[in-house]
């Protein structure tokens, strides 16, 4: 039997970025917790897309909203009046990132700002939760994993623009949110730093499962990139039950906990990018392949590991799904798509019953 933990029953809560993929499946697990949501962000990134496949917007209170629009966003999180804000806005791909690079430092920097500045404004928050990601370091090709206190970083402009974020959340914190007089603003702010999330109800442009599922899904090969590239790979609701452990401890132990949390996979689920490949097809079956794309590339990291002995340690978070495990998920959560794509609601709420267990 599931039990529920009563702390999320009826805690009201502001979600960015609950249109896409991440954010759908954070605000499906917080429905499912009791949890009063209100979402901001822009209308889903892709079509189809989880939050309209898996019905999110039947529990919540949805806002489509730019974060760069400083006045509306204010309005929307002071209106709101929430007691734990949840930020995973963000424009958030490397190769769009030099497209258009003054779009993604705009939504991710200065959104990041909008989104501090009104919880300034908003008394009844305690815990805010931003989210940037494992680029945020500068990435020195090292085998191990980067730790919290590392130096910031990023080489293309989405990764800068974490690094940046993380500037931002800790001169904020230091400025108006500072441990030192908590009891006078009573805000902890936490920054959360995630390896690449897979899972199903992902269609995002130039990531590996999406590009995958789509090719898979027409019976075409897909071309890859970079199949040395390592990179931390993990399930979706691995991050995910990262946020929710970290915004419990915020809103109830305050200043401890307010500063960055690395929450990435095993060693040895830091693998290459051929690996995933090869995985997935054999998962697929179908005749499911994939080919090499010779051509020229942008610059993207060759190595990336994360480091997650303080989550591990103070916070009690660890990933419960190995990566065999959450390929086999995401594989069927896709299959499951291309026969019953009106059933994918209950299958996502069942998918994160399944991870959560008797810990929901
Ligand atoms: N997916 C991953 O592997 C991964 C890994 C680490 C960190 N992250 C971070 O997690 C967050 C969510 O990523 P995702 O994979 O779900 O991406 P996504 O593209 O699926 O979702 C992004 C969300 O942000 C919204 N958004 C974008 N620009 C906006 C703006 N200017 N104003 C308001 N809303 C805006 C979109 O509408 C969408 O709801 C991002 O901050 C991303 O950087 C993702």
């Amino acid at each position: 039997m599931v039990t529920r933990d009563p702390f999320w029953q009826g805690k009201k809560v502001f979600l960015t970025g609950h249109t896409g993929f991440m954010g759908s499946w954070l605000a499906l697990w917080l429905t499912e917790l009791g949890a009063g949501i209100t979402g901001f962000s822009l209308k889903p990134p892709t079509d189809p897309n989880l939050f309209e496949l898996a019905r999110v917007g039947d529990g919540l209170s949805s806002i489509i909203g730019d974060v760069r629009d400083c006045p509306a966003f204010s309005r929307a999180l002071m209106e709101s009046g929430p007691e734990i804000v949840f930020h995973l806005a963000a424009q958030p791909l490397v190769r769009r990132s030099y497209q258009d690079p003054v779009e993604t430092y705009a939504s991710n920097v200065m959104g990041t700002v909008h989104l501090l500045e009104a919880v300034r404004r908003t008394p009844q928050t305690r815990a805010v939760v931003v989210v940037t990601s494992d680029k945020c370091y500068e990435n020195r090709e090292w085998f191990w994993g980067y730790r919290e206190d590392e130096a910031m970083g990023g080489y293309d402009p989405y990764s800068s623009s974490k690094g940046c974020a993380e500037l931002v959340v800790s001169a904020m914190r230091r400025s108006f949110f500072n441990p030192a007089d908590y009891s006078k603003h009573r805000v902890a702010t936490a920054t959360a730093r995630a390896g690449n999330a897979i899972g199903g109800g992902d269609w995002s442009a130039d990531r590996l499962i999406p590009d995958m599922a789509k090719n898979l899904l027409a019976g075409k090969a897909t071309v890859i990139r970079s199949p040395r590239a390592v990179r931390p790979w993990q399930h979706v609701l691995e991050p995910i039950q990262g946020y929710l452990t970290l915004a419990k401890k915020l809103f109830l132990e305050g200043p401890a906990y307010a500063e960055g949390w690395n929450f990435g996979p095993a060693d040895s689920d830091a693998r290459p990018v051929s690996y995933i490949a090869d995985r997935v097809t054999r998962l697929w079956g179908d005749g499911a392949s994939w080919r090499l794309d010779a051509g020229e590339h942008p610059h993207e990291a060759h190595y990336l590991k994360l480091d997650c002995s303080k989550s591990m340690t103070r916070l009690g978070w660890s990933p419960r799904w190995d990566l065999d495990t959450a390929l086999k998920k995401t594989a069927e959560w896709y299959k499951t798509y291309s026969v019953r794509p009106e059933g994918m609601r209950e299958f996502t709420l069942q998918q994160i019953a399944d991870y959560a267990g008797a810990r929901l």
